[in-house]
């Protein structure tokens, strides 16, 4: 009963996660792309910087761009700020009750680390926690401000530390979910914490009549900087737990950060494009490093060792009996695994044909990657996986 309420609090969350995600990510892409496309204002418009016209849905759009606060502030004012607000509380609820709730499954493996559960949730939490005091205090701090690209460079070291740690730590997928989490943590706290007072500082100077201090605008434009390159990264880890062969791989951190790296040297190709400088080489680069990463990621060496061992053929009585061991706790119609009342993903092996069915995902799950069983909770074994992999080499019969 209680974990059917989980599912469905589950599907709330992260439907609102996602629809609150578009809004912020949309938003975000929509005034880069409305500062790009500015045009010289008409005569006469005073304080303007620029101004563009744009029509949609049967209504025609005049926006203009005041670079400094306008002397007169407008009544109402639209600040963009719940979209991040809420894509951060329900992305913290889901993470909660996908990996906290669920820890035994989705957060600890005890072949990577034997962590209680304790343990587990005090470093996923502890990582977040940390990991936003630290980059803020680098960016806030004189040093940070004097030596912005070395400030860079160590949090792009840092965040492949930790995504190096965590995979030591945890499954594959909460280590790719807590890199994502510390990513998406410090693009909410960067609207709310830093981008939005800033904007609050400026209104209230023009209020009061004083000079709006431009640091307080530039140090605001940094973190929207950051932002900007970090949203193709956060949404390919959002995705990724998808794709047990970015998390299930053995390194899956490299992956993680080659792909990673990726999705940052596209939006600098539209950063460029969008600064009137364009240039095309990020593109290329791009797809080099995504290629060579998913060519060398797809380089079935875990194959290869398996198929090396196993060169008997493989009856299906065989197979039934491993999937009926590791596997059929959880995906049968009726799982006996507690907590389950349904067949996870509506995946059941009962029948022989349904095993046959989804033998290129047992290949994906369970062969080419560890992901299942699902924290190797039955304790599958390596020759159990070589004969499945066998099994599946000669053609996957049920006969
Ligand atoms: C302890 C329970 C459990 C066991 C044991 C288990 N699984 Fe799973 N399996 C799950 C859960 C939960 C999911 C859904 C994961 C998710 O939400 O992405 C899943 C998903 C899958 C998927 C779909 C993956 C995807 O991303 O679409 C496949 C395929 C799969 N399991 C195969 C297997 C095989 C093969 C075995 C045995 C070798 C196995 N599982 C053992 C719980 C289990």
């Amino acid at each position: 009963m209680e974990t059917i309420i989980l599912d469905w609090l589950n599907l709330v969350v992260r439907w609102t996660h996602v629809i609150t995600g578009i809004a912020w990510i949309g938003s975000s892409f929509f005034f880069m792309w409305l500062d790009a496309h500015l045009e010289k204002p008409a005569p006469g418009k005073e304080g303007v910087e620029g101004e563009l016209w744009m029509v949609h849905s049967g209504g025609f759009y005049e926006v203009d761009k005041f670079q400094v606060v306008p002397s007169a502030i407008p009544r109402t004012l639209h600040w963009f700020k719940w979209e991040a607000g809420f894509t951060g509380i329900s992305g913290v609820i889901l993470l909660a009750i996908v990996y906290y709730l669920g820890a035994e499954a989705f957060l600890i493996d005890t072949e990577v680390a034997d962590l209680t559960r304790l343990q587990a949730v005090g470093i996923g939490i502890g990582t977040l926690v940390v990991g936003w005091v630290a980059y803020d205090s680098l960016f806030a701090s004189k040093f940070g401000q004097a030596n912005m690209l070395l400030a860079n460079t160590i949090s792009v070291i840092v965040i492949c530390l930790v995504a190096v740690g965590l995979s030591q730590l945890f499954t594959g997928r909460a280590a790719y979910i807590h890199v994502g989490g510390l990513i998406g943590i410090v693009m909410v706290l960067n609207v709310f914490g830093r981008i939005i007072p800033a904007q609050r500082n400026l209104i209230a100077a023009r209020n009061a009549g004083d000079e709006p201090d431009p640091t307080l605008g530039k140090r605001a434009k940094q973190r929207s900087v950051h932002n900007n390159y970090l949203t193709l990264p956060v949404l390919f880890i959002m995705l990724s737990t998808h794709y047990p062969a970015t998390f299930g791989h053995p390194q899956g951190w490299v992956l993680l950060i080659a792909i990673s790296v990726s999705g940052a040297l596209v939006r600098h190709w539209f950063n460029l494009r969008n600064a009137s400088t364009p240039a095309l080489w990020p593109i290329p680069a791009a797809v080099v490093i995504f290629l060579i990463t998913a060519g060398w990621a797809s380089f079935p060496t875990i194959q290869a060792e398996r198929a090396a061992v196993t060169g008997d053929k493989v009856e299906f009585t065989e197979v039934r009996a491993i999937i009926d061991a590791r596997c059929s706790v959880c995906h049968a119609a009726r799982p006996t695994y507690e907590g389950f009342d349904v067949p996870p993903k509506g995946i059941s092996f009962d029948d022989a044909a349904d095993i046959r069915k989804h033998a290129s995902a047992i290949k994906k799950t369970s062969i080419d990657t560890d992901t299942m069983p699902l924290g190797n909770e039955t304790k599958m074994t390596p020759e159990e996986r070589q004969a499945l992999g066998a099994w599946i080499r000669a053609g996957a019969n049920i006969e």
